[in-house]
């Protein structure tokens, strides 16, 4: 018989296997300082707000001191806070006041490349060709007579080269922008750097971590690299291809859950990896790796009932083998909101990339069905929030906000809009607004100053402040759903109910708790049990088109 602090221990390591975890894009939430940028004492200041929603945990997006080349993933020190942003003892108010109001606090790590302004990187431009310094990050000679072609015609992922030339002409690898240089993790004082990193925020009570592009570290870069039309040919799915889901990175990860589980309760960890199968994904799932790792199949779907089905049954199948829990998003902050993407004309191969769908949709100036959208994005984030496994919201989405399209380019940031990305159109930009809280102030109550990107005029009606008070309100809605989640919330299992109506899917979770989804145009009967929550009105027994409802069976 386990005794009860072991059960409670255990209770405790448990805490992430069906968290809602909210994500602050610490920037673009609450500015306390009224600079115009986001602060961690804004985080501070809007704890009660995190409270009353009754989310389980935030992950904060990065806030480590950055020239902000791609919104602060280009990281020029692990291991401290932004002056722009607050400092370390800022860190430590926000996380005690996070605690104290029982929400789990989890950083983002950048482990595949620094930024250009590292001291490490600074050192390795300064040491020369043939330094030890230089070994840290992937330096090489270029092509042609001079050295002045880049080492191979590879892109970078935000556009351009994936090479860049330093004074003395040698060049370095960036996976992403050239302020981003990419670390060598073959080089062992990389790797106890992060061990480090890792122990830093731990010690100061971080819960886990959210790893970025967890599938990029280990590269495979023989002298005669591949031309960019030779590695579109190579396999992405035998763990064997030269710069993504290499099988050595799991290595990496399993020295990771060691210094995560010096902690009690163990540290948790989320891998972000755009890998290519569910079955690569499962393997940054693993316990004895980063434990659990995003899926976005929902977050490519269409509002569709087949593929809703269908993903949920492949994913929770997957779980079911590796033993973590399955993870559920439909927005971030690299990905058009989803109340705007279900908002928008139908496109044929669907892409969810940052504003693709606007270009493809004809321009930011296409027509947008604005309430439809957010209908069927209440619709989908309610039947969501009754999966089994962890919901990862995005801050803004329990607003029911939508993109903001129209942002002039001399406002833009984002680096992809800049470099002309193939997979993007207008950038990052229009999820990373700063939020409204009240419907008037300089910023919608964003701060006392202004806000950094911004803010179009329909977001007065979207402030926090105002769906605060009205009872029908999307924050409302997410308010409803995270609480009730919480009491109905068992063990992970679904099991399908026949609802002889392939546009309507329904699920009952232990306990009684029915969850069903009307994806079609027409209105149907609710099946019997007392109607808990909804995400349109219903009247009477009939759940109307585009709506979720949860009933107690
Ligand atoms: C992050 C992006 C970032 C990129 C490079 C991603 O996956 O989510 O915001 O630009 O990694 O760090």
């Amino acid at each position: 018989m386990p005794t009860a602090l072991q059960t409670a221990t255990a209770l405790d390591a448990d805490w992430w296997r069906q968290a809602a975890v909210y994500q602050i894009y610490p920037r673009s939430f609450a500015d306390a300082n009224g600079d115009g940028i986001g602060d961690l004492k804004g985080v501070t200041s809007r704890v009660p707000y995190l409270k009353a929603l009754g989310i389980d945990a935030v992950w904060l997006s990065p806030f480590y001191p950055s020239a902000l080349a791609d919104g602060g993933y280009d990281v020029d020190d692990y291991r401290d806070v932004d002056p722009k942003i607050g400092t370390l003892e800022d860190f430590d108010e926000m996380t005690a006041a996070l605690h104290q109001a029982g929400i789990k606090v989890i950083v983002d790590i950048v482990p595949n490349h620094s930024s250009d302004r590292h001291t490490w990187f600074l050192e390795a431009v300064a040491a020369g060709r043939g330094s030890a310094a230089r070994e840290r990050f992937h330096f090489r000679e270029g092509r042609g007579a001079q050295g002045e072609l880049p080492p191979t015609d590879w892109t970078a992922s935000f556009g351009g080269p994936r090479w860049t030339r330093v004074a003395d002409g040698q060049w370095y690898l960036n996976t992403f922008t050239p302020e981003q240089p990419d670390w060598n993790w073959d080089h062992p004082e990389v790797r106890e750097d992060f061990l480090r990193t890792l122990r830093f925020w731990s010690d100061r009570g971080v819960d886990g971590f959210r790893v970025d592009v967890a599938n990029l570290l280990v590269k495979d870069l023989p002298e005669q690299l591949p031309s960019k039309d030779e590695l579109a040919q190579l396999d992405r799915t035998s763990g064997t291809h030269p710069l993504m889901d290499r099988d050595e990175v799991h290595e990496i990860y399993r020295e990771w859950r060691k210094v995560f589980n010096e902690y009690d309760p163990p540290r948790f960890a989320v891998a972000e990896a755009w890998v290519e199968t569910a079955e690569r994904r499962a393997k940054y799932a693993s316990p004895e790796g980063l434990g659990q790792a995003f899926s976005f199949d929902l977050l490519v779907a269409d509002f569709e009932a087949g593929q809703f089905r269908s993903i949920i049954e492949q994913n929770l199948e997957q779980v079911r083998a590796t033993g973590s829990t399955s993870t559920w998003v439909f927005s971030n902050h690299d990905v058009t909101r989803h109340a705007t993407r279900y908002g928008l004309p139908p496109l044929a191969g669907r892409t969810v990339k940052q504003g693709v769908e606007w270009v493809k949709a004809g321009g930011p100036g296409a027509a947008l069905d604005r309430q439809g959208g957010l209908r069927r994005a209440r619709a989908a984030t309610l039947l969501m929030l009754a999966l089994p496994g962890s919901a990862y919201l995005y801050q803004g989405e329990e607003l029911g906000l939508h993109e903001v399209a129209q942002i002039p380019a001399e406002s833009r940031q984002d680096p992809s809009f800049f470099r002309g990305a193939e997979w993007d159109g207008l950038g990052r930009d229009g999820c990373r607004v700063p939020l409204p809280w009240t419907p008037q102030g300089s910023s919608f109550g964003f701060g006392a100053g202004g806000a950094h990107l911004p803010q179009p005029d329909w977001f007065a009606e979207y402030a926090a402040s105002t769906q605060e008070e009205a009872a029908g309100s999307t924050l409302n809605l997410y308010r409803q759903a995270l609480a009730l989640r919480h009491e109905l919330q068992g063990a992970e299992e679904l099991e399908w109910q026949d609802t002889g109506n392939d546009q309507v899917l329904a699920f009952t979770r232990p306990g009684g708790w029915l969850s069903v989804t009307n994806f079609g145009n027409a209105p149907v009967q609710l099946p019997d049990g007392e109607l808990l929550l909804a995400s349109q009105p219903v009247h009477g027994r009939t759940l109307p088109a585009h709506t979720t409802a949860w009933l107690r069976a």
